[in-house]
């Protein structure tokens, strides 16, 4: 049997799970694989913290960890981008293989930490970065690796999904569902990662590299999050056959441009996403062979993280037994690059606060006439506060610049109110 050591740099949430579940997952790789994964260094922030029995005793310097001989594979699992760059870097320079859950650290240094894998010649592996248990990464790489991919989009921050379902299914408002989220201990008390996007935006820049080679500039991909969205919303959406969910979508426009995008997405209410609720996250693949294919499962926690973590070690583990290289970062040369938010193309829905007045859903209703947007569908709901009543509006196929252009001059009319809500609206067929 072999025995291979790991060197484990974090030990919080995700790395005590780890510990917690290699004993039972040993025997399984040990029957299936011939390889045993053994832990033998651990290093965290502050070693005499109380926690769980652990294999080794912690240290503080994980460069112990990383030099030490007896440790062939390293598992990050400390989280955020600069330590952890540190961490990958040296494990690159030591070509030890480097296994981690750091979506932050792929997406906003992965430029940098590439071309390093790269020249070092030692694999990154990180499929417990997006999506938690669901082994999409895998997918990519492996089972759909013949295919070119028409597009992808899911539903890939759990903590995000939660409060969108309480909202549908309570009819709870965004600061009633997000203190519930923080209470389950599904948010944390610095929400903003989840709540604004960022998360699931890390996760759709990896899953762009796997399946189009292509790592976009963070910076660069527009990122809405969910906290402008009422109750109101939800209901709209509903009245009009769909459900609001933060959704990651990444497809290829032509042959250079790649778009990239989260932000809150009205999905028809019979799409399979829809009823993906609560915590859980969905991916849709759409290959030009193997058509649309969709995994469904935990996004994160410590045993879905387990899940892939495990995985990716048992692997790393094979191929340091077999002496193989192991996953490298293919050199592309792609000239890719992210289309300009306002060239992207799509439907939209729109909400504007008016005064209750004859003509004025006339008035709205000849700007998006005048800059060639059709509507399908319009609610004038009645009731609503003095003198105030929304107008929603479903378009029809408009580019974000004509939308722009649409809605500033709405808002120049006497009678409009609050800024237009908008949001993006994918019927995924
Ligand atoms: N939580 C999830 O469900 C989940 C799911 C998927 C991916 N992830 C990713 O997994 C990673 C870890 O997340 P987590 O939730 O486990 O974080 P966490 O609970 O905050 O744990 C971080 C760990 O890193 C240690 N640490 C911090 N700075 C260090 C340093 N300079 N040297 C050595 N150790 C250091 C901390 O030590 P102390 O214990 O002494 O403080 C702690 O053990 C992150 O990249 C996260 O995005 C998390």
């Amino acid at each position: 049997m072999n025995k291979i050591g790991i060197g484990l740099i974090g030990c919080g949430t995700v790395g005590s799970g780890l510990i917690r579940n290699l004993p039972h997952a040993n025997p399984l790789l040990a029957e299936r694989l011939g390889i045993q994964l053994e832990i033998r260094g651990i290093a965290v922030r502050d070693p005499s913290k109380p926690r769980p029995s652990l294999p080794v005793q912690p240290i503080s310097d994980w460069k112990i960890v990383v030099a030490d001989p007896s440790v062939q594979i390293i598992l990050e699992l400390v989280g955020g981008t600069d330590e952890a760059f540190q961490i990958a870097e040296a494990c690159l320079k030591a070509h030890k293989p480097l296994v981690t859950a750091n979506k932050a650290l792929l997406a906003e240094r992965g430029q940098e930490l590439i071309p390093l894998a790269q020249k070092s010649g030692t694999p990154i592996y990180f499929e417990a970065s997006v999506a938690g248990g669901i082994p999409v990464l895998k997918a990519l790489r492996e089972g759909l690796v013949a295919n070119q991919l028409l597009g992808l989009h899911g539903i890939i921050n759990g903590t995000s999904n939660y409060i969108l379902s309480r909202m549908v299914e309570a009819g709870s408002d965004f600061a009633t569902a997000l203190q519930q989220a923080k209470d389950l201990g599904y948010a944390e008390a610095d929400d903003r990662l989840d709540v604004d996007g960022i998360d699931a935006a890390h996760k759709a820049s990896i899953l762009c590299l796997l399946a189009y080679g292509f790592l976009p500039k963070f910076s660069e991909i527009p990122v809405e999050g969910i906290r402008k969205i009422t109750a109101q919303d939800v209901s709209f959406a509903r009245q009009l056959g769909y459900v609001i969910k933060l959704l990651a979508m990444v497809r290829p426009i032509g042959n250079e441009q790649i778009e990239v995008r989260v932000a809150p997405t009205l999905v028809p209410a019979l799409h399979p996403l829809a009823s993906v609720h609560g915590a859980f996250n969905a991916v849709g693949l759409i290959g030009n062979l193997s058509g649309p294919v969709q995994f469904t499962g935990r996004g994160a926690g410590p045993d879905a993280t387990s899940s892939a973590l495990l995985a990716d070690l048992a692997e790393a583990a094979k191929n340091v037994r077999d002496k193989s290289p192991g996953p490298l970062f293919p050199k592309v040369d792609r000239k890719a690059r992210l289309i300009a938010p306002n060239d992207s193309v799509g439907r939209f829905y729109v909400r504007i606060e008016v005064e209750d007045r004859p003509g004025v859903l006339a008035q709205v209703a000849g700007i998006f006439g005048s800059e060639k947007i059709g509507i399908s569908s319009v609610l004038q709901p009645e009731g609503h506060g003095a003198g105030s009543v929304p107008l929603v509006f479903l378009l029809e196929s408009a580019s974000v610049s004509s939308l722009q252009k649409a809605v500033a001059l709405i808002a120049k009319l006497p009678n409009t109110r609050q800024p237009a809500m908008i949001m993006r609206v994918e019927d995924l067929t």
